[in-house]
Parts: C-alpha cells; sequence; structure tokens
C-alpha cells in the first residue's frame, strides 16, 4: 500500500482538484504541501461546485482529515474567508478535521501589496501572478525574516518580529516611492485573525509520523504545476514555490520513503494562465474552441487561460522531474468533435530538432512545435466510466500519449463530476 503524491505536470489547473477529490474517498489524510491561496481547485459533487484556494479538497469529505503543511504559506484572512465561504455550502472546517503547520510562513497585506506594485511597475518583468502575495511571503521566508503560524499564539513576541520584518520591508517600500508601513497596523492584522486561526496550529511533522505509523493512508495535493516550479519551470515565469513531487516529503516533514506513488494529473491538452513562453498556444479558432469548451477561466483570477495542442515534449520532462509513476489524464471530453487533433513531440531551434524544452527563456520563446496528427473522433467520451465506452480514436489518442511521455494512464477523467472517472490502476495499492 502506497501514499500517493498528486502533483501537476503542466501550468496547473490540470484537474488536480477533481482528482484528489475522487482519490480522498481511499484516503484518511490529504495534505497541502506548498503554494497557497494562488491555487484554484475545483471539484463538483452531484451539481454542486467547490472552490478551494487554501483548503486541501479532503475538506469536502467527511471524515477526512486535513493538513496544511509547513511548506505552505498561510494567510490567515483568506484561510477566514475561506472557511466562512465553504461553511455556507455546508462544509464544516474544525479543528478536527483541519491542523495547520506552526512553522507554516504567513503572508500578510504588505506581501500582497508589494505583489501588487511589482506587477504595476513599468520595468521590470511582469509575470501574470495571481496577486495573492505568494512570492513576497515567500521571500520572506527564505530570508529568515518572516512571521510564522505560530507566532501568533506569541502576543509578546510578535512585537519585536513585526519590527525585524518592517526594517527589510520598509527601506524597500522607500525606495519604491510608497509609504511606509506603521508596525501597530500590522499587529492589528495579526491579532484580530489570531484567535480563529490558532485551535487548528499543530506540529504537523508529528501528527503524520503517528498517522503513517498508524497505517493511515496520505494523498498529498500539490498546486500549481511543474512548468510553474520555482526550478524546474520556465524561469521567471513561474511561482515561488518547488511544485514538483520531492516537495511533498519537505513541505509536510515526512520522509520521502514516504511519499509513495507519483501520479502527474495531466490535461488533455494544454493551458497557461499569466505570461510566459508556451510553445503549442494557438491563438486562433482551435485555442477559441478549446477554451470555451473546457471553460478555461481562472478559478481564483477569472483571467482567460491561453489554450493548445498537448505537449508531449513537456509532460515527458514531467515525468523525469517529479518520477512519475501513472498519469491521471483529465478533460479528454473537451477534444470531442474535432477533425484532428495534434501532439507536439519535439521543438525546432536553430535547425535542429530537440527532445526537451530549453532552460534559456530566450530559446523557451524561439522554440517551434513540431507536430504529430491524429484523427479526431466524432462520438462523445463526456461522461464515459468505463473504458469500453470510448470511441477507438480517443484510445488511441491515450495510448500515443502513454507512449510519448513514457508513462501509463491510471486515472481517466470525462467530466468535471466526481464520478465520471475511470480508474484503470488504483494507486494506492501499487
Ligand atoms: P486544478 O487547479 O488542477 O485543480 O484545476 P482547476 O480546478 O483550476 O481547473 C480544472 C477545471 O476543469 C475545473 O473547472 C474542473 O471542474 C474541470 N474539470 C476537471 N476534470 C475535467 C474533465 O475531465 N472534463 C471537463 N470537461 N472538465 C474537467
Ligand atoms: P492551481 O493549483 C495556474 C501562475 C500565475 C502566474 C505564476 C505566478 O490552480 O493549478 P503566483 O501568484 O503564484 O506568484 O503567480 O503562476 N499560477 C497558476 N497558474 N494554476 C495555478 O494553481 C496557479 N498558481 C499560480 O498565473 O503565471
Ligand atoms: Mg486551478
Amino acid at each position: 500500500m502506497a501514499n500517493v503524491v498528486v502533483i501537476g505536470s503542466q501550468w496547473g489547473d490540470e484537474g488536480k482538484g477533481k482528482i484528489v477529490d475522487w482519490l480522498s474517498e481511499r484516503a484518511d489524510v490529504v495534505v497541502r504541501f506548498q503554494g497557497g491561496h494562488n491555487a484554484g481547485h475545483t471539484l463538483v459533487v452531484e451539481g454542486v461546485s467547490y472552490k478551494l484556494s487554501l483548503m486541501p479538497s479532503g475538506v469536502v469529505r467527511q471524515g477526512k482529515l486535513s493538513v496544511i503543511g509547513n511548506g505552505v504559506v498561510f494567510d490567515p484572512h483568506a484561510f477566514v474567508a475561506e472557511k466562512k465561504r465553504l461553511g455556507e455550502q455546508g462544509v464544516a472546517i474544525t479543528p478536527q478535521t483541519l491542523r495547520i503547520a506552526d512553522n507554516a510562513a504567513l503572508i500578510l497585506s504588505l506581501h500582497r501589496e508589494l505583489d501588487a506594485i511589482r506587477e504595476g511597475a513599468s520595468t521590470g518583468t511582469k509575470i501574470g501572478t495571481t496577486g495573492r502575495g505568494i512570492g513576497p511571503a515567500y521571500e520572506d521566508k527564505v530570508g529568515r525574516r518572516a512571521i510564522r503560524v505560530m507566532d501568533l499564539a506569541d502576543a509578546d513576541g510578535l512585537p519585536e518580529r513585526i519590527e525585524r520584518l518592517l526594517a527589510h520591508h520598509n527601506p524597500l517600500r522607500r525606495g519604491l516611492g510608497q509609504p511606509e508601513i506603521d508596525a501597530g497596523a500590522i499587529l492589528d492584522e495579526l491579532t484580530s485573525v489570531a484567535g480563529e486561526v490558532t485551535p487548528y496550529v499543530d506540529r504537523v511533522w508529528k501528527l503524520l509520523d503517528e498517522r503513517r505509523r498508524a497505517g493511515d493512508r496520505i494523498l498529498f495535493e500539490g498546486a500549481q504545476g511543474t512548468m510553474l516550479d520555482i526550478d524546474h519551470g520556465t524561469y521567471p515565469f513561474v511561482t515561488s514555490s518547488n511544485t514538483v513531487a520531492g516537495q511533498a516529503a519537505a513541505g509536510s516533514g515526512l520522509g520521502p520513503q514516504s511519499i509513495g506513488f507519483v501520479l502527474g494529473i495531466t490535461k488533455a491538452y494544454t493551458t497557461r494562465v499569466g505570461g510566459g513562453p508556451f510553445p503549442t498556444e494557438q491563438e486562433n479558432e482551435i485555442g477559441t474552441f478549446l477554451g470555451e469548451r473546457g471553460h478555461e477561466f481562472g478559478t481564483v483570477t477569472g483571467r482567460k487561460r491561453r489554450c493548445g495542442w498537448f505537449d508531449a515534449v513537456l509532460v515527458r520532462q514531467a515525468v523525469a522531474v517529479n518520477g512519475v509513476h501513472g498519469l491521471a489524464l483529465t478533460k479528454l471530453d473537451v477534444l470531442d468533435g474535432l477533425d484532428e487533433i495534434k501532439i507536439c513531440v519535439g521543438y525546432r531551434l536553430n535547425g535542429e530538432v530537440i527532445d526537451s524544452l530549453p532552460a534559456n527563456g530566450k530559446a523557451q520563446l524561439e522554440v517551434e512545435p513540431v507536430y504529430e496528427t491524429l484523427e479526431g473522433w466524432k462520438a462523445t467520451t463526456a461522461g464515459a466510466r468505463r473504458w469500453s465506452e470510448l470511441p477507438a480514436q480517443a484510445v488511441k489518442y491515450v495510448r500515443h500519449i502513454e507512449e510519448l511521455v513514457g508513462a501509463p494512464v491510471t486515472l481517466l477523467s470525462t467530466s468535471p463530476e466526481r464520478d465520471d472517472t475511470i480508474l484503470v490502476r488504483d494507486p494506492f495499492q501499487d
């Protein structure tokens, strides 16, 4: 029996939320290990849609323990707002069902502001962030000046920690022509919310170790995707955390031997939201078709997602850097009705064909996809719950993807609805 790590193998929004929700029936504990409320994970259960950003997708099921690990950057106000929103949908979140790592770093209003200031500046690289303060919060964590979740319970120690943080931020703000921040305002921001967070705080590494020893099944829920990883992605057009499977260990405090099965969530085509290279992007009627059929609008920001053909080169790279054991292929139904479907199988750069995305950002913009063209299918795959319901051409498409990326399809998703999912092989039993 293995624990399972779910990661995105493209640029995010692959359908991780749906798959985590589906798998969580088989799990006891669901753990977020990186990112923050920049994530937007949508689950649809019997027609009711749940949108989760900071909460692990396991909260929607009764009887599961959800955990926000130390690798997450935690915005306490976003937490309270999401808890309230979910409560209104009948999802109760209590200290019995959710625990938050004491050593996770906090996102404060000054991080959100800095994110917006940088994105709004006329100079520098506009990343197209979600504006949630993710990057600035991770900078403070790595800079060893972050205020952490545990500090919310330490009223006496907070003023000193705030001073230390502002000793960095106020000179930075002056340089940016922004007003300085008053320590009292940050203290109020934190003390006003502390009481709503502290009942959930725990030593998560210890809790997970106990659960592991007791034989519980642990499901790790990645956010974003491999091409947004701070090291392995299309830098600098990335998020500020490691999104790859290896981070599940560091971002939760469970050792790497506990990771088990790595499930790469993979959309049957490609999307990206925000700036940066996207070799197979289709700024034409194909892109419009995929965007409309796939409802490709961001969960967090409502932005239109850029759309393009499946890029087997990128996913093969993701299979390697994550150690993917199997794929969960999603949104196959979006391709229903196309006459032909293209798959990128290599790139052309300076007259040569290459089989991986170059690390250099300029070269990433210059590569030209080499496509194979497959016949489409007219019958529908939408809502299929058995392999035998799939048209032959759709099966051929799936088999070809497996071959090109070097990993088998473990799960296949054919609609947003929880149960429109085909299980090929149970990752927990692997
Ligand atoms: P995540 O960030 O990886 O969790 O993905 P998002 O939730 O941001 O985006 C995926 C979107 O596709 C959501 O609206 C899902 O409800 C939807 N979705 C997931 N799987 C399928 C599928 O197999 N078919 C279709 N048509 N939609 C899907
Ligand atoms: P889920 O978990 C898609 C993108 C942003 C931007 C870049 C940096 O739903 O798949 P950030 O706010 O993190 O500093 O933005 O990363 N981005 C995502 N794109 N899905 C996500 O999450 C994303 N989270 C961040 O659009 O390009
Ligand atoms: Mg999303």
